[in-house]
């Protein structure tokens, strides 16, 4: 072997060899630039006997030529690989899922939730739902439902009261729904048929009371109606919300000054496992609603005659059946604005709760 074969294997490994474009490069200056060994080599050519450089002349222009070849077909390798390893690394997963949009992330809280599914099932019997205002006077929230000035019935209920007005009146936050049975009857002719969901306040809090909660207020008036009416309204309203196929009332006698008579309704209930309560079955009772028939004070107030008209209503406080019905021990939880907690608790926003497709599916 001579010596050009030699350097040739020697060159041609070193090409094979070069792991990138930059090393590839220095081999081509090394050995085919201006001052290259090849090339060097070719110059030295035009100092040779004519003989020699007949001989010479092909073997180094063959070995230029290869040397040459082998770097282009080494090139395009490698421009190939670092393509390759470019893909590789901007590969994109198109398999990520989408991130959920705002409806899908979004819920819709269990008060929400449970006055959306109380107006659904008493709609279903024919209601309407009324509303008042959170601020009331004195008249609308005592006096005009038949608390007795100075009764110390007003002071049960812990009301929170504004500093007196100019023309010296104290307004309050209304501390029961009922106020807006007296609104209702100054506005509206028997029949009477409404729910009245609201935000109510009193001084109180601990693990089952907070300042502000929820009630929701039944008032029917007509001429006919009757405690047994009252009876089966309530009843059909417990089995549809508490979703069970039967359940068992208990109706006590109690006091109310907007009432005569007055009762409360306990329902029956199973307590014995711990942290759990089930409707429609055990022999625990549980107390939920107060109601009665309507005073007759109450309807003159609200501009109904007595001797025609007759009434019953009722009063509820909805964060307490919420917590009943979806197993929430602390009733300070539903106002801390936990993400967290309402992501567990809360209700998916298109899921509207209705008598036929379940009132708390999803
Ligand atoms: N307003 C009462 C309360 O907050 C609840 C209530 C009881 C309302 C009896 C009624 C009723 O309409 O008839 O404690």
């Amino acid at each position: 072997m001579n010596d050009t074969e030699a350097l040739e294997g020697e060159l041609l490994a070193a090409i094979d060899a070069a792991g990138n474009e930059a090393a590839l490069e220095a081999i081509r200056i090394a050995e085919l630039g201006k001052k290259g060994r090849i090339s060097e080599m070719m110059k030295g050519l035009g100092k040779m006997s004519p003989e020699e450089r007949k001989e010479a002349g092909p073997r180094l222009n063959g070995l230029r030529d290869r040397v040459q070849e082998a770097i282009a077909a080494k090139r395009d390798v490698l421009a190939e690989a670092a393509i390759a390893a470019r893909l590789r690394a901007e590969r994109l997963d198109v398999t990520l899922p989408v991130r959920q949009g705002a409806a899908a992330r979004g819920r819709i809280h269990p008060i929400s939730q449970v006055i959306d599914e109380i107006t659904a099932i008493f709609a279903d019997m024919g209601f309407s739902i009324a509303e008042g205002p959170d601020i009331e006077t004195d008249y609308y929230n005592f006096t005009a439902l038949n608390f007795p000035e100075g009764h110390p019935a007003r002071e049960m209920h812990d009301t929170f009261f504004f500093a007196p007005d100019a023309a010296g009146e104290r307004k309050v936050l209304r501390t029961h729904t009922s106020p807006v049975q007296i609104r209702t009857m100054e506005a509206q002719e028997p029949p009477i048929r409404i729910v009245i969901p609201g935000k109510t306040y009193r001084q109180d809090s601990d693990a089952t009371h907070t300042p502000m909660f929820h009630q929701v207020e039944g008032l029917v008036v007509d001429k006919t109606s009757t405690i047994a009416n009252m009876k089966w309204v309530l009843e059909e309203f417990c089995k549809a919300f508490f979703e069970v196929p039967q359940v068992k009332m208990r109706f006590r006698p109690s006091f109310f000054p907007f009432t005569e008579p007055s009762l409360e309704v306990d329902i029956q209930c199973d307590r014995s496992k711990p942290g759990e309560v089930r409707f429609g079955e055990g022999s625990d009772w549980m107390e939920i609603l107060g109601c009665g028939m309507v005073h007759p004070n109450v309807l003159r107030a609200g501009g109904l005659d007595p001797d025609v008209y007759q009434g019953f209503a009722w009063g509820m406080g909805i964060d307490r059946i919420a917590m009943l019905k979806y197993g929430m021990a602390d009733l300070r939880a539903f106002f801390d604005a936990d993400i967290r907690w309402l992501e567990h608790y809360g209700f998916r926003p298109l899921d509207m709760p209705t008598l036929f497709g379940g009132l708390s599916q999803g």
